[in-house]
Parts: C-alpha cells; structure tokens; sequence
C-alpha cells in the first residue's frame, strides 16, 4: 500500500509542462490570489514555470490558488506590497491593487498607498534583481474620456479629486513610476491597460453588469435594467487577457498597449442572453435612466493586434457559460455556510445608479 502512496499524490495537480532550466523561469505574481491573478497563476504554472504568489489577501483568496499549494513550482507568500520584498525572479507580474469600484473606494488611502508604495517597492525590487516588470494597469488612465474608442495615444480626462482617484490617479502615477524606473535606472517595463474582464473567480458582489445579471438570473430575481438598455459594454473573457499579458510581457513592446474586447453589446442584450444561458424566470426590469451613463465604453485594440497578434478569442456565449457555472457553484457553497451575498445596487454616481 505504501508504494501508492508517491503516485497518488503526484496526480494531485493539474498537469504543468517540463522546461528546461535554460527556460524555466522564476515568475513572481503580486495579487497572484485575486480573480485575474489566479488565472495567470494557472497558466505560467502550467506553462512549466517558478510562480511564487504575494498577495495580502484584501479581495483575493487562498482558495483560488489551493489546487498548487504544496507543488514543488508554487510558493504562496502572505505579504503586503506596501512592505519591501526581498526575493530572486526573473519576471513579475505586478498586479496587487483593489480592482472595483467597491473594494477600491473601501479604504481610498490603501489604494493609494498600494498602487504608489507598492509600485515602487515592486520595481525597486526589479532594479536589484535584473528582473523584469508588467504593471496591471487599466482603462481607467483614460478617465470618462472625451473620444472613442480610446487608443494608447490619448492622455485622459481623470477627476484628480472624485471618488474614483484613489485608484485612476493610483494607477497613473503607477504607469509613471514605470517610465521613471525604465529611464533612471533601466528596468525593462510592460505595461498593460486592462478593459473590463470577466470569468470564473471573478468577485459576485463588485456591483457590474455581468456579475449583477448572473446572480440575479441564478437567485431568480428582476434583472434590473437602467433606462433603455440600449448602452453598450464590452467585456473580455479572462483567459484571453491572461494570453495577452504573458504575450505583452515576453515582447519587446515597452510602451503601454490596451488589451480589452471591442465586441460592443447593449445592457439589454446581456440581461437577454444571462436570462437564457440560466434559464431563468426572472423578469428584466426596467428602472429610470441613470445619470452619467457613459453610453459607450469600447477598447481600441489596433497595437495588440499588430504588434502582439493578440486579440480575444473566446466567444461571449462560452465565457458567460463558464462564469455562470462558476456563480452557481459558489451560491451553492455559500448557501452550505450559511452566506448568500445579494447583487448590490448599480454604482452610485451623483446620487445616481448607473451600469458599471
Ligand atoms: N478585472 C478587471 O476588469 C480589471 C480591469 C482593469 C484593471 N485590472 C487590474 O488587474 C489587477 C487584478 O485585478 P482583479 O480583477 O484580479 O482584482 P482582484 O481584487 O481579484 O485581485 C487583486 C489582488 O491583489 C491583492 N492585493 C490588493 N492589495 C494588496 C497589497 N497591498 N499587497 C498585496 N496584495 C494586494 C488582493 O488581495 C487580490 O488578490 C489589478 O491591478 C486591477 O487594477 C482589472
Ligand atoms: C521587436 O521585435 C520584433 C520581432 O521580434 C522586431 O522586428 C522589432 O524590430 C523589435 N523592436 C524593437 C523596438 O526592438
Ligand atoms: C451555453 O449553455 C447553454 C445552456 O446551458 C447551451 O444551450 C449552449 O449551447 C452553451 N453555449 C456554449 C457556447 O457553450
């Protein structure tokens, strides 16, 4: 019996490539326990590579990356970026900071501190090691824009003291930062605009359409619709920014590059499609328009496409599937402790709810 033992235990996790030292690398992921981070976390295990996690466990968890604990590639570290980190990688995936605008307006002077002190901190320690370094930026530099869709080009239109600054001023000077470090003191740096992102992990009560209409659809109550409907979205499925950001990471590209869906749908397309992949009686509901309801949000992916060859690829029907899955799952484990967290109101803006 005992001779099983070893064989048993190595088929405990999911399958991760051989590589050669020569390619193996020593890939450090900050917020590697958060929805996004987990996935990339996945994917350069997979890949063959060294993925040590650094996460403080603000909005991520242990359970998104227990699947690899205790594999001889993956280290998890419980540690806060606004501290110093001292340790020897070949790459980082910079991604520690809140990312909705709930979490991220929660605690507005631990945003700051983490995107300014984080970041330095994250590239200080790119400097002494050698390593290189990708910052998780967002579309958010681009503020409530003035032209679209938005392009690298365009500097933004950011409120540097509205609600929202704590985390659009956060990541621009984080961006900044970057520049500075590449100057100064020749870090290589990838920076990557992230454009809203979905999937399975992702957080259910973050207050955006996507999550909003699935846990409504799954807990069989009014899809709530903000006026027409007729504004349009476009979210990317996150395996497909996951490919993009190992791609821009391993470029030569070291000016920003946005990596977003351009497939635009209307609030009222998703609601519809939710409503059907749940199979749900729900009814959409249609609530006053709100206030400051950007009628358009669309990333302009020309350099990625050029320069990267990436583009999304995952049709939105398979994405909302996999995600809705995922939703029912966790309703289903939380029910069993006794937690059933209910979709909040759309985002208040003015006094207004709005569509995130
Ligand atoms: N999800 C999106 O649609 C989206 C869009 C644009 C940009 N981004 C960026 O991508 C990155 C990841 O976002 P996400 O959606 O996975 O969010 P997330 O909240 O799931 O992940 C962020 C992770 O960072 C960790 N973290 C926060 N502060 C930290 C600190 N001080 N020290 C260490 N760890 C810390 C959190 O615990 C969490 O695990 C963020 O930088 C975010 O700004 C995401
Ligand atoms: C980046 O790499 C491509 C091909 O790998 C090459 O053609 C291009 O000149 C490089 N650009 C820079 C700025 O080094
Ligand atoms: C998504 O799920 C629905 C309902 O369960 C199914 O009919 C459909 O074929 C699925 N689509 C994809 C692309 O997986």
């Amino acid at each position: 019996l005992f001779f099983y033992i070893p064989s048993f235990f190595s088929q405990k996790y999911p399958p991760v490539k051989f590589l050669s030292e020569k390619d193996r690398k020593r890939i450090l992921i900050t917020g590697g326990a958060g929805f996004v981070g987990s996935h990339l976390t996945d994917k350069l295990m997979m890949d063959g590579h060294e993925v040590t996690v650094v996460d403080n466990f603000f909005t991520g968890r242990k359970r998104n990356v227990e699947h690899w604990i205790g594999h001889e590639n993956f280290e998890l570290i419980n540690h806060d970026v606004v501290e110093p980190l001292y340790i020897e990688v070949d790459q980082i995936y910079h991604l520690a900071s809140p990312a909705s605008p709930p979490n991220y307006m929660y605690n507005p002077i631990k945003t700051l501190k983490t995107n300014t002190i984080g970041t330095l901190n994250m590239l200080g320690l790119a400097k002494r090691v050698g390593a290189r370094l990708l910052l998780a930026s967002t579309s958010e530099v681009y503020g409530d824009p003035e032209v679209h869709p938005q392009n690298e080009e365009y500097w933004g239109h950011v409120n540097p003291i509205g609600p929202r600054a704590c985390y659009d001023e956060g990541k621009r000077v984080a961006e900044t930062m970057c520049y500075a470090y590449m100057k100064q003191e020749g870090v290589e740096v990838r920076v990557a605009r992230i454009f809203n992102t979905f999937g399975s992990r992702m957080h259910m009560n973050d207050g955006r359409v996507v999550s909003n209409f699935i846990l409504q659809a799954l807990q069989g109550e009014p899809l709530t619709v903000y006026g027409t409907g007729s504004q349009t979205r476009a979210f990317q499925y996150v395996s497909d920014l996951v490919n993009g950001l190992v791609l821009l990471m391993n470029s030569n590209i070291s000016s920003p590059v946005n990596l977003g869906n351009p497939e635009e749908h209307t609030i009222l397309e998703f609601a519809r499609l939710i409503k059907s992949l749940v199979v749900s009686q729900s009814q959409i509901q249609f609530l006053s328009e709100a206030q400051d309801d950007p009628q358009r949000r669309r990333p302009d992916i020309r350099k990625a496409r050029m320069m990267l060859g990436w583009e999304p690829v995952v049709p939105l029907e398979e994405g909302l599937n996999k995600t809705i899955q995922y939703f029912s799952r966790e309703l289903e484990h939380q029910a069993n402790n006794q937690y059933i967290p209910k979709p909040k109101a759309a985002r208040m803006k003015k006094g207004r709810p709005r569509h995130n």
